[in-house]
């Protein structure tokens, strides 16, 4: 029989990787924490319509990437592709939105049947932001602020993309413009594109064929039909990210895959990782609360990709342990577990591994050396009947040295809080 694999685009995370992705879901839960931003979590499975109502009908997403099943009750649910639709069901359904303002974030694992390949998973990780209740450009600046501190902290520097797609009636008039212009050239478009004209015209900004990218040169811009207010927020926001030394690019053409943007859209994009580089994207989506029941409240956020993130990091594995523990006898084990307990309890953040299935010494101390230990406790029955243990240092020229039980603590607590 053939052995059981992992689902396409689904991938284990073993404890060397799990290890890097921690430290980055780490840098983004203190950047978001820093800014006041506090912890949601929602479920993984919702109904299908709250997607089909957020995302849009029309988009790829919703048409062809859903893991949508029946449940037992002949209920149409699907496993959460993106988390603002899901956030926002949850503000709203525990009130989290009249009156006041929120700031949230979430960590998580999202779900698109997408064709697997570099950067484009079937399940994924994403750390979102998403605030209720603002509307002014700050708040835009605000998360875009959060972001480039979490970036400066993993020590990247994506390209910072940034857009308004005004407001629902000025995206209308432009939609209808297009939707005209691009009919005039109807036969060159390809099939999908011929599609997309008929059903989401603003999906044609990043269609990748040649043909659409050239006629797009003479397109209708929606920069031309904006009025007072759409212009006045997306310049406050470029005046806060200036003032601050944020670098971005203007996007024309940026759109989005999600219908329920308005006003600043943007995204984050590293060149380097190729056809996927979109490392997150966000931007405001004032209409949403209110197409999902609840009371007209304006709302901004965004969500990052982890598993891009992390291909743009050197891998760096750090040891998982700082002590092992040997002994050579019953005896000495009974013993030295208990000054394994006594020592995490008293150096917190200390890892200690108690070796398991006593071997020779010469087997133990190979695998001491395996867990990347910096230092090894070893008792044997002279330093039982002594109350002591030997310490060998595995890594450094440091003496090797026999230690009352008493005071070991205290030296290693000096040790590692030297070393760090
Ligand atoms: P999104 O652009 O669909 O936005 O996804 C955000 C990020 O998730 C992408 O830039 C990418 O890094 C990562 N991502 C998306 N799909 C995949 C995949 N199949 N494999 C690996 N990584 C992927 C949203 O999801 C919106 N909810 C963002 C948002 C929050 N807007 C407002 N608030």
């Amino acid at each position: 029989m053939s052995r059981l694999q992992s689902v396409r685009g689904m991938h284990d995370v073993l404890p060397d990787e799990a290890q890097i992705r921690r430290r980055i879901e780490q840098v983004w839960i203190d950047a978001a924490c820093g800014f006041g931003y506090e912890e949601i979590r929602f479920p993984l499975v919702e109904s299908t319509a709250l997607f089909q109502r957020s995302i849009g009908e029309t988009t790829d997403i919703v048409e062809k990437e859903m893991y949508t099943f029946e449940d037992r009750n002949g209920e149409s649910l699907s496993l959460r592709p993106e988390g603002t639709a899901g956030c926002v069901r949850a503000a709203i359904q525990h009130g989290l939105i009249p009156n006041r303002q929120q700031r949230l974030w979430y960590l998580g694992s999202f779900f698109r049947h997408e064709r697997p390949q570099k950067g484009r998973l079937r399940q994924f990780d994403q750390f979102g932001v998403e605030t209720f209740g603002m509307c002014g450009p700050d708040i835009d600046a605000e998360i875009l602020l959060l972001g480039w501190q979490g970036w400066q902290r993993l020590g990247l520097s994506p390209q910072l993309m940034l857009n308004t797609l005004g407001n629902p009636d000025e995206r209308a008039a432009w939609r209808r413009q297009l939707v005209d212009y691009f009919s005039r050239f109807e036969s060159q478009l390809e099939d999908d594109d011929r599609r997309r004209l008929k059903t989401n015209p603003l999906r044609l900004l990043d269609s990748k064929s040649k043909s659409i990218q050239d006629l797009l040169e003479e397109a209708p811009r929606l920069e031309d039909l904006l009025g007072a207010e759409s212009r006045a927020h997306f310049e406050g926001l470029r005046e806060i990210l200036d003032a601050h030394g944020i670098d971005y690019t203007l996007s024309p053409r940026l759109v989005r895959g999600l219908d329920y943007y308005d006003f600043t859209v943007f995204e984050w994009v590293e060149e380097s990782l190729g056809a996927q580089s979109a490392l997150g994207g966000g931007g405001r989506y004032d209409r949403l609360v209110e197409q999902l029941g609840g009371r007209a409240t304006p709302a901004a956020g965004f969500a990052l990709g982890l598993e891009r993130i992390r291909e743009c990091l050197e891998a760096e594995a750090v040891a998982a342990v700082d002590i092992y523990l040997v002994a050579l006898g019953g005896g000495e084990t009974a013993c030295l577990r208990a000054l394994a307990m006594r020592l995490r309890q008293e150096i917190p953040g200390l890892r200690v591994r108690m070796n398991m299935e006593e071997g020779s010494m010469k087997s133990q101390m190979r695998r001491a050396d395996k867990s990347g230990a910096q230092a090894v406790l070893i008792m044997g029955a002279e330093e039982l009947s002594q109350q002591s243990v030997t310490l060998k240092f595995l890594r450094g020229s440091e003496e090797q040295q026999t230690v009352l039980l008493d005071n070991i603590a205290a030296i290693l607590a000096e040790h590692f809080a030297s070393t760090g």
